[in-house]
Formats: structure tokens, sequence, C-alpha cells
């Protein structure tokens, strides 16, 4: 973290036009925002900036619009929370209405830029896609990190760099080919890793187990079998719950009959991971047990969640599907941080720097 300049380091701020490049990509339902959580997170750089006199201009990306506009990523919903929020606060249109957003395009960086005096970055997460708002302004304008991102970093590196041991990682969602890096590196920082969600499944058919028609990597089977070769612990679940060939609900040990499909640990390894959050001095978790939004798949998740909001250790929840499980669950506050960013958070865990670090670094300084 060290050499990174940080806000009190733009010096007097009072009638700068500052470029704080935010992470507003906010769940959208029906073109109402679902939860505000990512503009909230925002809000003390904001407010920071403005307290001191400055004029603040926000910009974000909302969704993945491919480089023109679509109506339905137009940023005016949450332009229109953040006017109640933080008043007299400008916020550009979406980003990635442009192709120079993601291609990185120095006209783009200059438009972006052209009449800003200063640029922060409170985006922690999108700081791991080195986009034209990332890594651009901090080339040419002084420069820093905003509170949240600062936040997220201390946290994140203090989890990589010296853990209170035990430190538990507890991983799920679907595919371990998404996950492998951060896996490898988690594996040498943890003293245990806690597999659940579909990513289970790759690591049973390494051993040898059945898992009917659950989804599998096929083509990540020998990783696994490396991973589990590595002589690190790794807890897989001992038993699953999903839907039987003639669509039932059934629980299962670890090997799947033909026809079955999984969607969630089942309740003794919920219980044995919950065991295991319990015992630890520091957890991670990033990505649900199984498949939370349909209720008879919840229970695994849910009980992580718990765990996870009674334990006490040091906790923290990579953002996406975990955070969004937490807040489903009502225990979002019950944690020690939940990060705004998912693949950030991962990468910065993985790497221990991201694209968007690096680039304020080497911003130029005032004075
Ligand atoms: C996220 O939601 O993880 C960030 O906003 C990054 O979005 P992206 O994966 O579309 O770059």
């Amino acid at each position: 973290m060290t050499n990174i300049p940080v806000l009190d380091d733009l010096g007097d701020v009072r009638g700068r036009r500052v470029l704080v490049r935010t992470d507003f990509n906010v769940p959208m339902n029906d073109g109402e925002i679902s939860d505000d959580f990512r503009i909230r997170a925002a809000l003390p750089t904001i407010n920071w900036l403005t307290e001191r006199g400055a004029t603040v201009v926000c910009a974000s990306h909302l969704g993945r619009p491919k480089g023109r506009p679509e109506p339905k990523y137009s940023m005016a919903p949450v332009r229109e929370r953040l006017a109640v929020l933080a008043p007299g606060v400008e916020l550009m249109e979406n980003l990635r209405f442009h192709p120079g957003e993601e291609g990185n395009d120095s006209a783009f960086v200059a438009n972006l830029i052209d009449g800003i005096d200063l640029y922060v970055n409170d985006a922690f997460g999108a700081a791991h896609r080195a986009h034209a708002s990332i890594v651009g302004p901090p080339k040419t304008l002084p420069s820093a990190m905003g509170l949240l991102l600062q936040k997220e970093v201390g946290v994140l590196l203090g989890l990589r760099n010296q853990p209170k041991r035990p430190f538990v990682a507890v991983l799920g969602g679907s595919k371990i080919s998404d996950k492998l890096g951060v896996v490898e590196a988690l594996l040498n920082t943890v003293d245990a890793l806690v597999i659940g969600g579909a990513m289970c499944f790759t690591f049973f058919l390494a051993q040898g187990k059945t898992v009917g028609l659950s989804l599998s990597e096929p083509d990540q089977i020998e990783t696994c079998k490396r991973l589990l070769a590595s002589g690190k612990t790794i807890h897989l679940p001992e038993d699953i719950v999903g839907l039987n060939a003639e669509g039932v609900f059934s629980t299962y040990g670890t090997r799947l009959p033909e026809g079955a499909k999984g969607f969630d640990i089942g309740p003794g390894s919920a219980a044995a991971f919950s065991d295991i959050i319990m015992d630890a001095r520091t957890v991670f978790w990033n990505g649900p047990m199984g498949m939370f939004e349909d209720d008879r798949f919840a229970a695994g998740t849910r009980t992580v969640a718990q765990a996870m909001a009674d334990t006490k250790a040091f906790t923290v929840v990579g953002g996406g599907d975990s955070a969004a499980a937490l807040a489903q669950f009502g225990l979002d506050d019950e944690v020690d941080h939940v990060s705004t960013g998912g693949g950030a958070s991962l990468e910065l865990l993985e790497l221990g720097d991201l694209p968007g670090l690096a680039a304020l670094r080497g911003a130029p300084r005032v004075g």
C-alpha cells in the first residue's frame, strides 16, 4: 500500500474540480436500483472532498454495454439516487457507452479529464480493470486513492500478508476455472481451504466420484487432482442436496447417481463448515455454497453466512454473490468487512496489486 497517494496528499482541494472514479455498477431490476450499497460506500470520499470545497464529478460504468449507448445501462437511476445521497455532485454518463473506456484510448482519457484538476480513484470493484478511467487520468493529473479504495486495500492486503491464524478461506460459486489463480495463491497463505458451490463437483470427479448431471468442468479435473495432492488442507462437502432424475428434492453423500443434480451442500457439510469457521481467527468467504436464490437450496449458504456472523474471527466477504447472500439473510452488518469488489478482491488477494493501484503509484504529486 505504501507509495500510493491518499486524499490528504492532494493538498488544498478548495475550488478544484475533482474527477472521482466510482464503482456505481449496482444491481438493477426493471430500471430500479435493487441495492445501493456501492453508492453509499463512495459517500465518505465524496463528502470528504465537498466538505473541503471541491467540486466533485463522478464517473462510473454500469453493466457491460459494449462501447455504445444502451438505454438500459443509462446512469439516470444512479444519478437520481446520488442526488438524494450527495446533492450537487455531478455524475457522467456510463463510461462504457464509449469504446475508448475498455480500449484504454488516450483521446478518450483526454476528453474525460478536460477541465479537471485532480483525480481520485474510489472504484475498488473496477480497480482490476486496466480501463481508461482507471489507469489514464493518473498519468497526467495529481491523483489519490479514495477512502473506500484505501480501506478495501488495507483489509485485503492485511489478509494476504499477516492474517491471524488459523486463516480459513471458504470458496463457492460454480467454476473452479474462474478462481484457479486465487485458489493457488490462497493455498500458500491459508491454513485450510473450504470448497462448496458447484465447483466441488469437479473436485469430486478428481477423486473418482460421480456427480450425475451436476455442473462440473471436466477440463479442470487434472488441476483439481494437483490441488488435492498439494498436501494442503482442502475441505470438501460430505453431503449434497439436489434433485433426483424425476426432479424430486433429494439428499446424497458424495456419489451422485445418474440423472441427479446437486444444487447445495447438505446439512452435514454445512455443520462441518460452520465449525471450521467458528474455530478460525480469520475467515475470507467468496462464493455461495449453492443456488441460494431458490429457497430449497439456500440452507448451505445461510449456515455459512450465519457462522460468518457468529464467529469471533475477523471476517471478510468478497463482493458479488456472497455479499448479496449476506444481504438476503439480513447479516451484512454482522461481518467485519464486506468488500464492494468481486473480481477485484480475488485479484488483489492473488497478486497483491491491481492496475488501478499501480497507476496511482506513478501519478504526479501535488506541489
Ligand atoms: C463488478 O461488478 O465486479 C465491477 O463493477 C466490475 O465490473 P466488470 O466485471 O463488468 O468489469
